[in-house]
């Protein structure tokens, strides 16, 4: 059976629109929260048993079109020695932020795939599970990994990040450069491992004008899409806040572009244009109205996408913690019930 979720990605005609949630697995689930009980986020993320349950979670109970890999952006980091931890409520936390060209040439080296070996086990523990369900890999965008490793911790304007990046051009591409090329290995061990498309996350992007985007974040997203495109498989790129910068990110050498919920997905698709299909765009908030506006904002979306070349329904950004999960559960049944003409 050809899976729907990887036709829209390649601009085939599906027989229902796929959809699938950006943290689906984990947050909301009880089941999850119950499983991660006393286990910090990152230890987590290296057992193997743990992962493949968290990962099947959600598709086992809202029947999604595919799986996304239980993991984190930073554990590539981790992987390679970055002191750094997650800190519940508040995100990835690093003990010395690389600002310098010795900082990074101290605390980073290329991932080699025996650096992640819970994650090739985790995966192929998915891939037999999962059947006709396909599994995707992610990575963080250099952008957003340099943006933690910067400023130290989340950042809301990103001043450090963008402080470097103009008075320091040679160390900035020294960073992103190598933050590249983590990325692109971990996407690749993902996919050797068996996973069927990959999403790039640049989930800050949004934060830089499109001139600055071009000049200092396009062409090393540019490359880590690039180097993973022999392994044919889709490749998802997405940012929130990032309506400025559509067109740029799916021309960085994306399938599916990302589209968040500030933009009318009518005007994504033109952006994006006819030779990539979209994924997106229902307010993770509206999750929360009556179950009839839900559905309107469903539909609304839905109508949309028939104008792209591929449409993969998702939400803006990530589920809400706070999300009941019956609520996506009957969005998913609604989405699989929308006719495809
Ligand atoms: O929130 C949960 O689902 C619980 C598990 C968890 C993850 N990351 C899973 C994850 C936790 C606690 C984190 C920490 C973390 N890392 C945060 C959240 C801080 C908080 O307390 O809310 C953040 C913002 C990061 C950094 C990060 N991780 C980014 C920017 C991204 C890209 C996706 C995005 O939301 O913009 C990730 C990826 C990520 N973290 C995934 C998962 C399961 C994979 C992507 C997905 O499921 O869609």
């Amino acid at each position: 059976m050809t899976s729907a979720f990887l036709a829209a990605c390649r601009g085939e005609k599906p027989d229902h629109v796929p959809v699938w949630f950006m943290r689906q697995a984990g947050r909301s689930l009880p089941e999850y929260r119950k499983l991660r009980e006393g286990v910090p986020m990152l230890e987590s993320c290296t057992r193997p048993e743990m992962v493949v349950e968290i990962t099947m979670q959600p598709v086992r109970r809202y029947g999604v079109d595919a799986a996304i890999f239980y993991s984190d952006i930073v554990v590539p980091l981790k992987a390679i020695g970055v002191d750094l931890d997650i800190v519940p409520g508040t995100g990835p936390v690093v003990a010395k932020p690389i600002r310098t060209v010795k900082d990074v040439e101290k605390q980073l080296r290329d991932l080699e795939p025996g650096d992640v070996s819970y994650v090739t086990e985790s995966v192929r523990g998915l891939v037999g599970e999962l059947g006709d369900t396909p599994l995707i890999g992610f990575a963080g965008a250099p952008f957003t990994l340099a943006s933690y490793l910067i400023e130290g911790g989340p950042s809301r304007d990103h001043r450090l990040t963008k402080e470097l990046m103009y008075r320091d051009p040679a160390t900035w591409d020294a960073l992103l450069g190598r933050l590249g090329r983590i990325a692109a290995a971990f996407l690749r061990v993902q996919v050797d491992a068996g996973a069927k498309a990959v999403q790039l996350f640049d989930s800050w992007a949004g934060s830089l004008s499109r001139e600055d985007y071009v000049r200092y974040v396009k062409p090393h997203s540019t490359a880590v899409l690039d180097a993973v495109a022999d392994l044919d498989v889709p490749r998802i790129h997405f940012g929130v806040g990032t309506g400025e910068l559509l067109a740029e990110m799916g021309d960085a050498g994306a399938d599916v572009v990302g589209v968040d919920w500030r933009v009318d997905l009518a005007d994504g698709i033109s952006r994006v244009g006819k030779d990539r299909a979209v994924q997106g765009n229902l307010d993770p908030t509206v999750l929360f109205a009556p179950e009839e506006i839900v559905k309107a904002k469903a539909d609304a979306v839905l109508e949309a996408g028939r104008k792209a070349r591929g449409h993969v329904f998702n939400l803006g950004h990530g589920v809400l913690p706070a999300t009941d999960p019956d609520a996506l559960k009957r969005l998913v049944d609604h989405v699989h019930s929308f006719e495809v003409l």
